[in-house]
């Protein structure tokens, strides 16, 4: 069965908003997704029923911490984790990282080597960078091929050496929309003893997670991506995350989450992702009977989530078919990622485009006088922009479509693309 795009719109109250009378059309969820209504009834449930410090003996702080309980169990199953202390809460991704870096920073030795592949966005790259300026680590790349947007994974076993220790992988990339071979990666790591740090921040809302068939070591996501509030979760093994040093106050217990979860937590962040994994649930109920997965040992909640995302995940590829063909239709615009529909299983509905003459800032401005909201530049993935050369030519326009989002919508914004290239009109 598929999406009903409907039902689907309707859970969304920010997608009947106008501007200057025209629908809006927001396409610029890669960096950051509309939230829906149970996300918001989660949130002002919080807010208003029970806004208390968690931890304490009265009715409202044992509601807060059951509820904190509830998200961190929530997110194990989206994640599918072996348990609810593999998942901690935090700021937002670029913040946890900072923190692992600090965490990790210990276990390398001057002259030990570090992988980043070329598609991260900078969260996972400068904190790396960083670590390696300190502890006199080497950094290496791992390139992604500039005429496939794809990585071939065989290239790491020229570039792992007894000395690689770590090496952050990006899952989906914020420009190029590829999504990587994150297992056949996290095989390789494991099998030359390197630790995995994985970026699903645009992989999370589309497509399903599982760390346990990943076999990576960590994983951060955030939810504010993946129709949530701001909030970032870093998911890690238990083992590690029970023995790598916390930078913990005395007073909090010295075990996974809590050790990493410093200073009060965002209770209405927490109560607002339980919001947004009960999205997913719902579409997953109501449309996914198709995708629910199969493999033995997942609890209901992975189940339906995951057969949620994987519906989302089929919608989102007619999404990617429709814009990249009307893209090239228009003509002269490159098209920065994956255009062969055959390996639309290999890119999320991301699609970033170029032209020698044109400024994808300008083009954004247009876009956003006729109420179509996009990005342009570099949207923190400078290391793909300038692996591009692209760096002086203003970036690329990026145009993020997600499952809420319909083939009509995409026209509106390719018509009003198509009028600016062809220099039918400018900017007011
Ligand atoms: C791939 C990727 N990684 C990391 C981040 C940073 O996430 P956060 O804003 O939660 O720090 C982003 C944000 O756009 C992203 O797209």
């Amino acid at each position: 069965m598929a999406l009903d795009i409907g039902a689907v719109r309707e859970q969304f109250p920010a997608l009947a908003l106008t501007h200057n009378g025209v629908p809006r059309i927001y396409l610029d969820n890669p960096a950051g997704t509309q939230v829906p209504r149970t996300v918001l009834d989660r949130m002002m449930q919080a807010l208003v029923e029970f806004n208390a410090n968690m931890g304490g003996n009265f009715h409202t702080s044992r509601l807060a911490t059951e509820t904190s309980a509830e998200a961190h169990r929530a997110m194990a199953d989206f994640f599918n984790a072996s348990n609810e202390r593999e998942v901690v809460f935090g700021a937002n991704m670029t913040t946890l990282t900072f923190m692992m870096t600090r965490v990790l920073a210990g276990r390398f030795e001057a002259g030990d080597e570090i992988i980043l592949t070329q598609m991260e966005h900078d969260g996972n790259a400068s904190p790396w960078r960083i670590m390696a300026e300190e502890r006199g680590l080497v950094v290496k790349r791992l390139d992604f091929d500039p005429t496939t947007y794809e990585i071939d994974v065989a290239r790491l076993d020229e570039i792992i050496t007894p000395r690689t220790k770590f090496a952050a992988i990006n899952y989906s990339s914020n420009i190029l929309g590829t999504i990587n071979n994150v297992k056949a990666m996290c095989e390789r790591y494991r099998a030359a003893g390197v630790l995995t740090y994985v970026d699903a921040v645009q992989f999370a809302p589309h497509g399903a997670i599982d760390v346990q068939e990943l076999g990576c070591d960590f994983l951060v996501a955030s939810a504010y991506k993946f129709y949530g509030p701001h909030q970032g979760i870093l998911w890690g093994r238990e083992e590690l995350l029970s023995t790598l040093p916390a930078w913990k106050l005395r007073v909090v217990k010295d075990v996974p989450p809590g050790r990493y979860e410093t200073g009060t937590q965002s209770l209405e962040g927490q109560a607002g992702t339980i919001g947004a994994i009960e999205y997913m649930q719902w579409v997953g109920r109501t449309m996914g009977a198709e995708f629910v997965p199969t493999k033995p040992g997942l609890s209901d909640r992975t189940r339906a989530v995951h057969a949620g995302l994987l519906a989302m995940a089929e919608y989102d590829r007619g999404l990617s078919r429709h814009l990249i063909d009307g893209l090239q239709r228009i003509g002269g615009l490159e098209i920065r990622g994956i255009t062969n529909p055959e390996r639309f299983q290999h890119r999320v509905p991301t699609v970033s485009v170029t032209k020698s003459d044109l400024d994808p800032a300008e083009l954004a401005t247009f876009l956003d006088q006729h109420g179509v909201y996009v990005w342009n530049g570099h949207s923190y993935g400078i290391d793909v922009i300038e692996r591009l050369g692209l760096q002086d030519r203003g970036g690329v326009l990026r145009i993020g479509p997600t499952h809420y989002n319909t083939t009509a919508e995409l026209d509106v914004a390719l018509n009003l693309i198509e009028d600016f290239v062809k220099g039918r009109v400018r900017p007011d």
